[in-house]
């Protein structure tokens, strides 16, 4: 498992698929201890990602990780973390149509190679890629959907917009996020592999 993504990871580092490769500063593929339990899938890098080469190093990610704290998992040993697109598009805007279509090869590579039970996914740009068709993410988030090679599939918020929601009240996007983390951990724990 490591070596095959290994060597996707070394193709990937050379990507010159789209334009995106020419204002990268670092090809940000994954982290996060490779397992056959759990990934999640964010949308893009952002200045700090495409700084270090990690995925969710900013502030985002330093609230990613406190989520997954909470409930006793540790984001580098129970989860592998991966990026819808791995280059980090100017400005932070979307990725375009043809930039998630070149890299699209990647992503689907590490899902093949993990065949992860559990897929987290993270935001509303994550969310288009893998169920373009269920609705927006405050509809869909915090259900289970079959996802590829059998794995349950959970649409999450994001935590830049936990960011921006600062209310821990019931029903607000945090309280809502604090839900679907104890579900995801109640699910995580029945996977005995
Ligand atoms: N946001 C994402 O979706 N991915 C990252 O890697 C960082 C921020």
């Amino acid at each position: 498992m490591i070596e095959e993504l290994e060597l996707i990871k070394q193709k990937c580092l050379k990507c010159e698929k789209c334009a995106l490769s020419k204002t990268r500063t670092n090809v940000v593929f994954s982290s996060g201890i490779p397992n056959h339990k759990m990934v999640l899938v964010g949308e893009a890098p952002g200045y700090w990602e495409d700084q270090k080469g990690e995925p969710f190093v900013g502030k985002a990610g330093q609230l990613l990780d406190k989520i997954f704290e909470c409930v006793g998992l540790s984001r580098k040993n129970d989860v592998y973390i991966c990026n819808t697109i791995k280059c980090r598009p100017p400005e932070n805007r979307d990725p375009l149509p043809d930039e998630k279509t070149a890299c699209k090869e990647y992503l689907d590579a590490q899902l093949e190679i993990l065949k992860p039970k559990i897929i987290l996914i993270c935001g509303r740009v994550a969310l288009n890629t893998f169920l373009p068709d269920k609705g927006g993410i405050t509809k869909v988030r915090g259900q289970w959907f079959d996802g590829p090679y059998g794995s349950k599939m959970m649409p999450i918020f994001h935590p830049s917009y936990l960011l921006r929601n600062d209310s821990r009240e019931k029903g607000s996007p945090k309280w809502l996020m604090w839900q679907d983390i104890k579900e995801i951990k109640r699910v995580y724990d029945t996977i005995d592999i």
